[in-house]
């Protein structure tokens, strides 16, 4: 998938991303070029219509169906476009990027690149003076998922791919967040605090309690870690019209637990501080009953 401009504001140009949306809902994510056309079961649409438009237009196919045409967010291309490996949702991505605290010009280490939704959002968020280094152990996913960063990254220059083993270290020093999504990042621990400044954040997405609780075990072993928390983010999305307003009937129940963790200077012989208050020192406070 070839990407024309990344930034999702604008007429329509040859190369960029359309998302066409038909009256049911469905969504079709094409690439624009000036001799191809969009080709479905409610007709044709030649790209060359698409071309030169404005954003929220409804274009006519050769069947007279009318489809939506927009530019896709984040999140829409993220779930509409092809994928690899099990991709980030939306509602885990937003709270990685607050939760990681990345910020524009930092530097971020993050693995694997799988299908790319992650690497997109880190990028976005370092901006142009920011840079990522995403560490990936499969050819066969490098591939697909850099297809879908060039597709939508806005800085692809602030972007170096490392074809390598995170377990068996990190390159860079001195990176202002290290960002995982592979199975264990307990093996990654050691690596992610000689690679982090002083202050820096770790944080790791992971599908199952047994994987947080290992690498919990190990951030807490580790005695350059401290505030360890870990997190699960569930959206429940709702439905509203005139006559009903009530949650939808089916969500996404579970994806993954995001844990983070601060380099701190090493402990010496002191237990961790926890980022939360313990449900003990609440109690003395007199805030838990
Ligand atoms: C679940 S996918 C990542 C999905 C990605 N975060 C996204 O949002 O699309 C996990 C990726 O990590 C890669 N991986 C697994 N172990 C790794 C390691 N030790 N070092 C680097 N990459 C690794 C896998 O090949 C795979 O591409």
């Amino acid at each position: 998938m070839a990407g024309g401009s990344s930034i999702p504001r604008g007429k329509f140009q040859e190369g960029d991303l359309a998302l066409l949306i038909d009256r049911k809902g469905r969504r079709y994510l094409v690439t624009l070029k000036s001799s191809g056309s969009f080709q479905t079961h409610v007709g044709v649409l030649p790209h060359s219509e698409i071309i030169g438009r404005e954003q929220g237009e409804s274009l006519r196919t050769s069947r007279g169906q009318g489809l939506l045409a927009l530019k896709p967010t984040l999140a829409e291309f993220v779930l509409d476009m092809p994928r690899g490996a099990q991709v980030i949702y939306p509602k885990d991505l937003g709270n990685i990027l607050v939760l990681a605290d990345i910020f524009p010009g930092s530097t971020v280490v993050e693995a694997g690149l799988g299908s790319g939704a992650l690497t997109i959002a880190l990028l976005r968020a370092v901006g142009e003076s920011g840079s990522v280094v995403t560490y990936e152990v499969r050819e066969d996913m490098a591939a697909k998922g850099m297809a879908n960063v060039r597709a939508m990254a806005p800085h692809p220059r602030t972007h170096t791919l490392r074809m390598g083993d995170i377990y068996q270290g990190i390159q860079e020093k001195d990176v202002d967040r290290v960002v995982l999504d592979v199975p264990e990042p307990w093996q990654a621990v050691r690596w992610s605090a000689e690679a982090l400044v002083a202050g820096g954040i770790f944080l790791s997405f992971l599908p199952t309690v047994l994987q947080v609780h290992q690498l919990v075990l190990a951030l807490t072993e580790d005695s350059r870690f401290q505030m360890v928390e870990t997190v699960e983010v569930l959206l429940r999305p709702w439905n509203v019209t005139e006559r009903s307003v009530r949650p939808v009937h089916r969500m996404v129940a579970h994806t993954g637990f995001i844990t983070t963790a601060r380099r701190c200077a090493p402990r010496k012989g002191a237990l961790s501080v926890q980022a939360n208050a313990s449900e003990d020192a609440l109690q003395e406070e007199g805030s838990v009953e």
